[in-house]
């Protein structure tokens, strides 16, 4: 039993260099060093690709399949060898010099990229619903400095070349090096849906942190950004249409994303196989709009917050107001033509919508449920059905269906927030669900209150401060987590994926890269490989901590600010047993 403990772990240590983050369904690597250098032929689908630095690839929602490989290779390359680094922190102490490959003597380079894609791109590669892409590819690099990508779909190419450029180091002296080859990868994601909720409300974030943000999607084989574009906080997003929404409810002129920064924005996602899906939260979270529409809005300013939502300002669209529906359509379609070419999904919002506000709504004056679902059900239906009519599929909330018993259509995608039990409850009624359990992934948590506490009652019943959700979600508890925990195989299928929150109460650019990573990449490698590893048994820490902790130098060299997850100490040597837990 003992020795086999151990054997375990030494083949543990022995895989570990394997390097790719998140972890292919299929690996195998050798030792043999190969070196890289600016002069590297690429060919695609038999045409040669020249590869430029910084290279911004030619065409908006209808980008070719080519420029989407040109600037892959462009950005991969320019990671390995511009933006690498010296593994000192992976190797034992002071050995660096010694696991590094001789300068002497005859190097053999990487002498050929080649990329086939086996099938055409569709208008859909680039808006897909979950399931319409397939990203799986295969990589192989042989002694002779011959690699070779095939995949099914321009995707599938840009995952193949964030897995191609974890292969390289910087030497301390020299050019880039691979120790690996020869090696061959066989690859294919577990979930369809693997995103990140960014909430630019409660803290507007800058267009370039969205860009790093999806830049570090993309190494992690990410592809879904969720913007949260609009709370009770503040509108940031421009509406043309309704431009008194921004001018008076954007936090400082400015602050705000015109329709230029929209499409860039999804422009540069789908150049990366990051699909980005716009939430205006509905009929909830829409306070700020009582700024410009006093008149649509109930409960705005209402006291003592606590009785009419979750957190202050409340306010809330009015549920009875015939006034509601025209300001929709003047929203909605303004905004959904411009997000219809680059994404498949618009999401509607629809969490905790508070009943007690429909007290003080003059147009529903109670607070029952016998009132208010009535009602909410047919926003819900016209609301959804602009949705639709633009040719994109709505997403909800779980509230929505399950607390508040609204019937949504079979095509609607439900984001569930409450946990295990819920998304059992719902795949159990048949509804498409991607879980944001907060239990697990809310990266908000855990790091105590953003409300003040009076002296006296309140700080004394609050004492220490803790927020509602911790403890802090580390990476452990993320990697830890099965989205398709304890379901039926059908339901297991309903469940296509899932994201991290970002709930910005106290994010903001500052804080954002160290909130958003490494510990999204925990999230990443479940989506993408499964939490299960091919002989059913839970993927293990001692296997994920040194390649996340090389991922996340990784990172780093690449320009996003990712924290350590351990010490050099637990680091160098890449052996997981020297900081276990006994
Ligand atoms: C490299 O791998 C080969 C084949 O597995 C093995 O025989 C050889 O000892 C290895 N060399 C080093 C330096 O580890
Ligand atoms: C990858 O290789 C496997 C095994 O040879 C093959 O079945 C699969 O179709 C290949 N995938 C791609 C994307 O070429
Ligand atoms: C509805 O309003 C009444 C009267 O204001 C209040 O007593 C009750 O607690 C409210 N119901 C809910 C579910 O909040
Ligand atoms: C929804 O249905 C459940 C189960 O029938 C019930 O307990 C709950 O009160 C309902 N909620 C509303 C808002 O009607
Ligand atoms: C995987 O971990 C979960 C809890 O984290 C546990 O309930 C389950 O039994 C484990 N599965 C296996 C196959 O060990």
């Amino acid at each position: 039993m003992l020795s086999n403990f151990f054997l375990s772990f030494a083949l543990l240590t022995a895989t570990s260099v394997q390097a790719i983050w998140p972890i292919p369904s299929t690996i195998s690597t050798g030792n043999s060093t190969l070196w890289i250098g600016e002069h590297l032929p690429v060919t695609y689908n038999g045409a040669p690709i020249p590869w430029v630095r910084d290279y911004i690839p030619f065409g908006g929602p209808k980008i070719s399949a080519k420029e989407i490989v040109k600037g892959g290779v462009s950005r991969a390359l320019k990671h390995i060898l511009d933006d690498n680094f010296v593994p000192w922190k992976l190797y034992p102490r002071l050995q660096l010099e010694k696991t590094e490959p001789s300068l002497h003597g005859h190097k053999q380079y990487i002498s050929r990229l080649e990329i086939v894609q086996t099938v055409a791109d569709t208008p859909d590669t680039l808006r897909p619903l979950a399931g319409d892409v397939d990203e799986s590819y295969n990589l192989t690099v042989n002694v002779h400095g011959y690699a070779k990508i095939t995949a099914v779909s321009s995707t599938g190419v840009l995952r193949a070349l964030a897995s191609f450029s974890q292969l390289f180091f910087q030497h301390s002296q020299g050019p880039i090096y691979s120790k690996l080859a020869p090696v061959t990868i066989s690859d294919c994601p577990e979930y369809d849906h693997r995103g990140i909720l960014m909430d630019v409300s409660r803290s507007y974030l800058p267009v370039d942190a969205i860009y790093r943000t999806i830049d570090a999607m993309e190494w992690n084989k990410m592809n879904r950004l969720h913007i949260h574009a609009t709370d009770s906080q503040s509108w940031p997003l421009e509406i043309p249409a309704l431009p008194e929404l921004h001018e008076k409810g954007a936090y400082a002129r400015g602050m705000t994303y015109t329709p230029m920064n929209v499409a860039a924005i999804q422009t540069y996602a789908i150049q990366r196989g990051v699909e980005v899906i716009f939430e205006i939260d509905t009929p909830g979270h829409f306070g700020v709009a009582a700024l410009s529409h006093p008149d649509l809005i109930t409960g705005w300013g209402a006291s003592p917050w606590t009785t009419y939502c979750a957190e202050p300002p409340c306010g809330q669209l009015q549920l009875n107001n015939p006034d509601v529906d025209p300001f929709l359509d003047t929203l909605m379609d303004d905004l959904l033509p411009r997000v219809a070419p680059y994404s498949a999904y618009f999401h509607t919002g629809g969490d905790e919508v508070n009943f007690n506000e429909y007290s003080l709504d003059p147009t529903v004056g109670t607070n029952d449920s016998a009132v208010v679902v009535p009602l909410l059900q047919k926003f819900i239906d016209k609301h959804h059905d602009r949705v639709r009519r633009a040719g994109l599929v709505p997403m909800v909330w779980e509230e929505i269906p399950a607390s508040y018993n609204v019937t949504i259509g079979d095509d609607v995608v439900v984001q569930s927030w409450l946990g295990d039990a819920a998304i059992k409850s719902l795949t159990e009624q048949g509804h498409k669900v991607i879980t944001s359990n907060y239990n697990y992934w809310y990266l908000d948590c855990g790091r105590g209150q953003w409300l003040n506490f009076a002296e006296g009652e309140s700080f004394e019943e609050n004492y220490p401060f803790n927020d509602w959700c911790g403890p802090t979600k580390n990476w452990r508890l993320i990697y830890s987590y099965n989205p398709r925990a304890g379901l039926t195989e059908a339901e297991a299928k309903l469940v296509v994926g899932g994201e991290v929150g970002a709930w910005a109460e106290a994010i903001d650019e500052v804080n954002l890269d160290g909130i958003l990573w490494p510990r999204t990449s925990a999230a990443g490698e479940v989506l993408w490989s499964g939490r299960l590893d091919a002989a059913g048994q839970n993927r293990t820490q001692l296997d994920a901590a040194p390649r996340l902790a090389e991922f996340r130098e990784r990172m780093l060299a690449r320009g996003v600010s990712a924290e350590p997850i351990q010490m050099v100490f637990c680091t160098q040597g890449m052996d997981p047993t020297t900081c276990l837990f006994q």
